[in-house]
């Protein structure tokens, strides 16, 4: 068995890609999947959520998160993932009920319960960890590192200043952040490395099975808004399965430490990352070796079936 994780997500085009990641590594024991509202409403990203453990045959918990951000309105990203927040390839109706703990009571009873540390894998809003760090300090011992997917060093996606994840919950990450727990962040100055072109797409396809197929249908559509926002980058970023690659695989990846704060009150930059040198608690990852990346994803979707 592999360490312990939770993974916290909002899927998500790249959220359903880096749980279908973490499922495929040895090294990772996924202990329970929890929601965060973001890419889409709570009640979608979660129905996505168990849709795609139900495909993957996987049968841990999957527990609904917050359903608004701590103090703010939801923002979401139809225009990325689509109406469902998955839209693309045909999933099976889920074959297991939604957990009846909360994101947080799940979070809470995985930690408790564990033997060891667990690692937390948040590729969304950080709703659900804020919440549990505000409320359950006590539990950051069990806490072994935090691998997530948000921030910048430089610029954003969704404002200038601001990445998504962030700026869907700002308090929520300035609690995360400034929690003294090990992080490594996985921003957009290395997920706009992480790049998947269309050529990788029908690598993948032409693995053949089901797994890879459905992939390959997700980033059909997930291509579709790059290709019209981000046309000079010649490819998709592959944000989120940065955060689970990381975990097995950092020698692909190339990491600074640094301090990171987070504007909650910026008339224009509201949800940056202030990524600073000077006191340095944060691994920030800035760069990734893209065709170490792609082989990690093909060698993942030929593992499965
Ligand atoms: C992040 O925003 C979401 O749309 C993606 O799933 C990813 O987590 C990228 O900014
Ligand atoms: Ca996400």
């Amino acid at each position: 068995m592999g360490f312990p994780v939770i993974m916290d997500c909002d899927p998500g085009h790249d959220d359903a890609i880096a749980l279908v990641l973490a499922q495929a590594r040895p090294e990772i024991d996924i202990r329970g999947v929890c929601t965060s509202a973001g890419n889409q409403t709570i009640e979608k990203t979660t129905l996505n959520a168990r849709k795609i453990m139900t495909f993957l045959g996987n049968d841990v918990p999957v527990a609904r998160g917050a359903s608004k951000p701590l103090f703010r309105e939801l923002i979401t990203a139809a225009e990325v993932h689509g109406e469902s927040g998955l839209d693309g390839p045909a999933l099976p109706d889920p074959a297991w009920p939604e957990s009846e703990l909360s994101a947080f009571e799940l979070m809470v009873k995985i930690l408790e319960e564990s033997d060891e540390p667990v690692t937390m894998v948040p590729t969304g809003a950080l709703t659900n960890l804020g919440l549990l760090l505000l409320t359950r300090p006590d539990l950051k011992s069990k806490i072994r590192r935090i691998s997530l997917m948000g921030g910048s060093a430089v610029g954003g996606n969704w404002t200038p200043a601001a990445e998504f994840n962030i700026l869907v919950d700002p308090e929520a990450a300035r609690v995360v952040f400034s929690s003294g727990l090990p992080i490594t962040m996985s921003g957009l100055d290395v997920t706009h490395k992480a790049l998947i072109t269309t050529e990788d797409i029908e690598t993948f396809r032409s693995i053949g099975k089901r797994t890879a197929v459905m992939v390959a249908e997700l980033l059909d559509f997930f291509k579709k808004f790059h290709e019209e926002y981000f046309a000079g980058f010649g490819g998709s970023p592959l944000h989120d399965p940065c955060a689970v690659a990381w975990l097995v695989a950092p020698e692909i990846f190339t990491a600074r430490k640094a301090r990171v704060d987070v504007e909650c009150g910026g008339m224009h930059t509201t949800g940056a990352t202030i990524v600073s040198f000077a006191e340095a608690d944060v691994d920030v990852l800035f760069d990734v070796d893209r065709e170490a990346f792609v082989a990690l994803l093909t060698d993942a979707l030929r593992a499965l079936d």
